[in-house]
């Protein structure tokens, strides 16, 4: 049996890395006053319909749902917006704070053709700003987002932004998108004549060259704003100039979900090759009341982590000392390994580890009788842990222990009631 296409196996070994970037994550959250949301991996498959929009190639070709026992149309999330939204408002956060700022990490499923950065189950880390619709949002949103990406080390990014306008702007363009589209229609490939009569917007995410040749006649989203939508992007962009944070402005960026209204980005990186982008976002004013709530304005963004990683890979930020790596994976790992040198000593070995655990140290030893002293440093040497307990037969008749720091090489007896005690306080050493 093998993991399914698209999916993969995180061993031992690479989720050090996805736990760094998780807590490198959470911290920058934390300085921003963001609070973390879990909301549940299944969903309603109408809730990706209404929000997602039907017509989108994520709900047409890509979501993984079924009919669950009770005959209801349940779907694998393909993104989390939508849920936190639906999660808002079920448990009518509104009433109890004036703006909710919450992140999230977890599993998306998006049944896409895999390739290199694009798997049917990814991951995302994303912030949603649920509330309020002011420019200072939409900075401070995009702000995080540089800041996290400055923060992981993938300093090579591009931030693109585009305004999709207000709901009038929209049903504007898409008149003059489909008018323009009408002229030419048999250019556009099947799929393209299909969305010009279902959503005209999402011929803008086609990927067939022939269409993508043709859509550089057609009018430009970014281009044709009402003076109000124009304005409110620029106010964004000034306050993002004031905070030192570089964009360029995209007019031909639209994004592949129905939600977005007004401020959209991305951020791509040049070490991606195909799949270059990192992460995406933008506001959504208008998804609230059309799930069923009070309207109210809202923003955010999710970055793949998946992509996140290979950025990382390529920038070499693993080995580079500045980013903590050696030192969290160190911290994450065992401390101490447990030797023991010939027969005997077994209830000391057990008294011992238990000992230390209680203390809160992470101790491990090979319990194989057969191992020899040298197989068990060689153990310790790859497990990398700091310390060596020794615990040989002149240790066992005198009721001490001998304790090794692996990095100085230094070696001394203590009296094995001290073991777990000596521990902590070489552990704190800065020689460890
Ligand atoms: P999205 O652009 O669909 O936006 O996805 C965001 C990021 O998820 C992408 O930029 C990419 O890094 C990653 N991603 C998407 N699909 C895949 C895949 N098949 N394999 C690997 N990575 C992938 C959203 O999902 C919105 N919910 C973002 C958002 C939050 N907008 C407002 N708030």
């Amino acid at each position: 049996m093998k993991a399914l296409k698209g999916t993969y196996d995180l061993l031992p070994g690479e989720v050090e890395k996805w736990q760094y970037l998780e807590d490198r994550l959470r911290r920058i959250f934390r300085l921003y006053g963001y609070s973390e949301i879990r909301t549940p991996i299944i969903e309603e498959l109408a809730l990706f319909k209404r929000s997602v929009g039907e017509s989108t190639d994520i709900v047409q070709k890509e979501m993984y749902s079924f009919s669950d026992r009770g005959e209801r149309e349940i779907c694998l999330r393909p993104e989390a917006t939508a849920s936190v939204v639906r999660a808002y408002l079920e448990a009518n956060l509104a009433a109890k704070e004036k703006l909710s700022r919450l992140f999230y990490f977890g599993p998306m499923f998006r049944a896409e053709k895999p390739q290199k950065g694009r798997n049917r189950q990814f991951h995302q880390a994303g912030v949603e700003v649920i509330g309020a619709k002011s420019e200072f949002l939409d900075a401070e949103v995009i702000g995080l987002l540089a800041d996290v990406l400055t923060g992981l080390g993938i300093v090579k990014h591009r931030i693109k932004l585009n305004s999709l306008g207000c709901r009038d702007d929209r049903e504007k363009y898409c008149r003059e998108l489909r008018a323009a589209v009408e002229q030419r229609r048999d250019r556009f490939c099947e799929d393209c004549r299909r969305r010009a009569d279902a959503n005209v917007l999402r011929i803008l995410d086609c990927k067939n060259g022939e269409c993508r040749r043709e859509m550089e006649k057609l009018p430009v989203i970014g281009e044709s704003i009402c003076p109000g939508c124009r304005d409110y992007r620029d106010k964004v962009l000034r306050l993002l100039d004031a905070g030192g944070i570089r964009y360029e402005l995209d007019p031909l960026l639209v994004r592949g979900l129905d939600y977005y209204t007004s401020v959209v980005f991305e951020v791509t990186s040049p070490d991606l090759g195909a799949q270059d982008a990192l992460g995406a976002g933008g506001r959504y004013d208008n998804l609230v009341e059309e799930l069923g709530g009070t309207a109210a304005g809202a923003a955010g963004f999710a970055l793949g982590l998946e992509r996140l990683i290979l950025a990382m890979d390529e920038r070499g930020v693993w080995n580079d000392p500045i980013s903590g790596f050696e030192r969290f994976r160190k911290d994450a790992g065992l401390d101490v390994f447990l030797v023991k040198a010939g027969t005997g000593g077994g209830e000391i070995v057990s008294k011992l580890l238990s000992e230390a655990r209680a203390a809160g140290i992470a101790i491990q030893t090979d319990f194989d009788p057969q191992s020899s002293f040298k197989a068990q440093m060689r153990q310790a040497n790859k497990l990398g842990v700091k310390l060596v307990g020794i615990l040989g037969e002149d240790e066992i008749r005198e009721d001490t222990i001998s304790l090794k720091n692996m990095a100085s090489g230094e070696q001394r007896k203590i009296p094995r009631r001290e073991f777990a005690a000596a521990i902590n306080k070489e552990l704190s050493s800065p020689t460890c």
